[in-house]
């Protein structure tokens, strides 16, 4: 009984699946922490991931955190962010969580039906006397129109966070998208395309805002002695900045290899009537760490959630993200700016989407397993 089931898990092909380094290499670092036994608080394998990160990903200054929440959080205190923020319904609910832990109202503007992030031309309409930030999402990790929003942000004197937690590696021709807006925030949870476990991390663009948030990731201490904010616990440890190190050096392995699933997924979907997906931007060095398709169920025959549940019991599992939108949930649905009304292009993504498995270690047959279940 209990091998049949562990044969039917076998068969299941998962959303994704985490990038694991080599266990020897990871022994080896391990040995290493332990041999110093300094495992957290800004330790060597810390400095040396803050580092080969602000390499990898073209930016100035980047400080770890524990998770890709925290540094959401943090980045509205750091900039002192209150009021209103103009923010997006189409994201995991962390992003619009993070305001909530601040005290701030979140404003729902609508999103671009060709990119699913932020739609520059509703956020004017959105801004009142209490807004002091924009928080957009690169979602999928395809860039928001980073220009269009800083103009407005200009104009009025706006602060802008990217919640860039899907946007690792991603670069506009040739300079990396987490250099927008004041700060970027990333998560390195178990299902990115670069995990540390669980993990995340700000980009800021000057030395002085990186030590005032390395002060508030540990409780606001500045010294031995001297506490400068009411600061959090959200420091990353030796033991995961050292699978990271490791991670790091597989990365575009593992983004070339995702980069090849949706070739061949679009091969086939380009044929397949009522199922639509986005092609890659030209200029842009995409990360491929979602593949969306949508389903028009006049023109496929079948619902979203028909494919979806159909595709579920072939041991398929994709995910409805981002399935319901946060303006739905019971803390946001009273806002005004929730109303399914002022956010059409947000309600019908969220009601035809479906994320297909992408990931690095997807075989040829597993794509054609899931491509057969879609294909009519
Ligand atoms: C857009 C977005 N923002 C924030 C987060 C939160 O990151 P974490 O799960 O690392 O706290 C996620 C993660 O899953 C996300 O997808």
């Amino acid at each position: 009984m209990v091998k049949q089931i562990m044969n039917m898990d076998n068969n299941i092909i998962t959303v994704t699946s985490p990038l694991l380094p080599d266990l020897e290499e990871f022994h080896a670092l391990l040995k290493d922490i332990w041999d110093r036994k300094w495992i957290t608080n800004n330790g060597t394998f810390h400095k040396e991931l803050e580092k080969a990160l602000a390499e990898y990903l073209k930016v100035p200054y980047v400080s770890l955190f524990t998770n890709g929440t925290l540094p959401l959080i943090t980045a509205l205190q750091a900039l002192r962010i209150s009021g209103e923020v103009i923010t997006t319904p189409y994201s995991f609910v962390a992003t619009t969580h993070a305001l909530w832990w601040n005290g701030i109202k979140p404003v729902f503007v609508d999103i671009e039906a060709d990119s699913g992030c932020m739609d520059p031309n509703k956020i004017e309409a959105a801004i009142t006397p209490k807004t002091t930030a924009i928080m957009p999402v690169h979602v999928y990790g395809r860039p928001c129109n980073i220009s269009a929003i800083q103009q407005i942000a200009d104009k009025y004197g706006l602060k802008v966070i990217y919640d860039a937690a899907h946007a690792f590696g991603v670069e506009q021709n040739g300079k990396s998208v987490l250099n927008a807006g004041d700060m970027s925030t990333l998560s390195f949870h178990a299902t990115k395309v670069f995990n540390t476990v669980e993990g995340g991390a700000m980009i800021m663009h000057d030395a002085q805002t990186k030590q005032r948030v390395d002060y508030l990731k540990n409780f606001g201490f500045a010294g031995e002695t001297e506490v400068v904010a009411p600061g959090i616990n959200s420091k990353m440890d030796e033991i995961r900045s050292a699978y990271g190190l490791l991670n790091l050096r597989q990365v575009d392995t593992a983004i070339e290899a995702r980069h090849q699933v949706a070739i061949r997924y679009r091969e086939v979907l380009k044929d397949v009537e009522g199922i639509t997906y986005w092609n890659d931007i030209p200029g842009v060095r995409h990360n491929y760490s979602y593949f969306p398709i949508f389903v028009d169920a006049k023109e496929y025959g079948m619902t979203r959630d028909e494919l979806y549940f159909k595709m579920k019991e072939q041991n398929v599992w994709g995910r409805r993200y981002f399935y319901p939108l946060i303006s739905t949930f019971s803390t946001y649905r009273g806002l005004d700016s929730a109303k399914p009304e002022n956010l059409p292009v947000a309600t019908k993504m969220a009601d035809e989407v479906i994320c297909l498995p992408m990931h690095h270690a997807l075989t040829e047959e597993d794509i054609e397993r899931i491509i057969n279940c879609i294909i009519r």
